[in-house]
């Protein structure tokens, strides 16, 4: 049985303790819960056996017993793998978390299943800043942030085509959405980014005359071109490839690797801003829009990369949502949005820039990079293209 991790977190105002602090307070915890049975010496894993033991869980009756086989320390977390006695049920050691998180003072907890054996890890309360920097990657991988074990986090686009990022204000999402710009535009040359930022350009304007990004909105009005821009992408890609015989963008690009067609991204800041353009003579919808481009790009090797501060069901369409497969939720304010957004709780006690995404199926908490103004302007400047040249028809003859 595969255990999803369980994160239990508290809030803020509390000493950071360090993977030493946790040992050292089961150890005290240990120490004040000694009988005259307990023997002198135990070593630190025994001394974890022992503060699960008297956590209460165990019926002497029913024969419960709990081994802890190690101790992990890591800079930003704790490990101890566990075996169960078939009469414990982890569900009732999981539910235990609370409990265990206030008595060893941890702020965050894990108990899940790996490679078949129980592990329950504590990790440090707010992971160091990740400065963003360049690393070239395959071109459908683009990373995010770094995990626990100091790994990178990736998208994977082959995987998820589409990215939705939600979380409350100050979590990190413009910050990330900067970072995969930026990954994008040295990473795959002659990309196409099609990008719409409905805070006047504050995030995405400086982008405006790189020579990836082939339309750009800061308006409702101009947002509505984008769109209709990208889609205009998307059935030219459609046919060339029934032009010359290809199902698929991958196996295309794999048999014509000198071809201008590249991967093709809209991006867009605040996507849920855009139901203000719903209605009106034309009768738009633009999350009916965005959905269906979600379904027509993918094969085409066209993505979307949607930002969102409101967690309410109403501002994430569930049709959208079945459609858009990697979600990265940041901070929410309430356990309850953290729910509307992972189907758990947990975002709600993540500090600025953490994240918990759901990638390739999996959840996974990760740090996301910080980028700093300078490197977004050493990008810009690098790949802008002449002011006076003309904008890149958007719908262009593929070689
Ligand atoms: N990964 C990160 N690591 C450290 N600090 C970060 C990270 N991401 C964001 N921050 C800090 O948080 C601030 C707010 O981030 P950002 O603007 O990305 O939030 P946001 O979610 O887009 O907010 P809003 O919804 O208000 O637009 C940044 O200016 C930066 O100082
Ligand atoms: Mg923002």
């Amino acid at each position: 049985m595969l255990i999803g991790p369980i994160m239990i977190a508290v809030g803020v105002g509390m000493a950071i303790p360090t993977a030493l602090d946790i040992s050292k307070t089961v150890v005290d915890f240990v120490k004040a819960k000694k009988t005259s049975k307990t023997p002198v010496k135990l070593s630190v894993t025994e001394q974890y056996t022992r503060f699960f033991e008297n956590l209460g869980l165990m019926d002497s009756k029913k024969g419960d017993w709990i081994k802890c086989l190690g101790l992990e320390e890591q800079d930003f977390y704790t490990k101890v793998p566990f075996i169960l006695s078939d009469s414990l049920s982890i569900t009732d050691f999981q539910k235990q978390c609370e409990n265990i998180r206030q008595k060893l003072k941890v702020v965050n907890l894990e108990i899940y299943e790996e490679k078949g054996q129980m592990v329950f890890r504590s990790r440090i309360p707010e992971m160091p800043n990740i400065p963003y920097e360049y690393v070239k990657t395959n071109k459908h991988l683009v990373p995010l942030g770094i995990n626990l074990e100091q790994d990178p986090i990736l998208w994977d686009m082959k995987l998820d085509p589409h990215l939705m990022l939600i979380g409350t204000s100050n979590s990190g999402k413009s910050t990330m959405q900067n970072t995969i710009i930026n990954h994008l535009i040295r990473n795959i040359p002659k990309t196409k980014l099609y990008l719409i930022d409905l805070k006047k350009g504050l995030e995405f304007g400086i982008y405006k005359n790189v020579q990836s990004v082939v339309s750009y909105a800061d308006s409702l009005q101009d947002a509505k071109k984008v769109i209709a821009d990208f889609e205009a992408e998307a059935d030219a890609r459609y046919e060339e490839l029934a032009k010359t015989g290809y199902r698929n963008f991958y196996k295309y690009v794999s048999d014509k690797p000198n071809t201008s067609m590249k991967h093709a991204f809209l991006i867009i800041d605040e996507f849920a801003d855009l139901m203000s353009l719903n209605g009106g003579k034309d009768d738009y919808d633009a999350i009916e829009a965005l959905v269906e481009l979600s379904r027509k790009c993918r094969a085409v090797g066209m993505h979307l990369i949607l930002a969102s501060q409101r967690a309410v069901a109403d501002s994430i369409p569930p049709n959208l949502k079945a459609n858009v497969s990697a979600v990265l939720g940041m901070k929410t304010v309430s356990e309850h949005n953290s729910r509307l957004i992972i189907e758990e709780n947990g975002l709600e006690k993540l500090k600025i820039g953490e994240c918990i995404g759901i990638l390739g199926s999996e959840k996974k908490f990760f740090k996301g990079f910080l980028i700093e103004d300078e490197v977004i302007e050493a990008t810009v400047k690098e790949f802008s293209k002449d002011k006076q040249e003309e904008k890149a028809n958007v719908v262009e003859i593929f070689k």
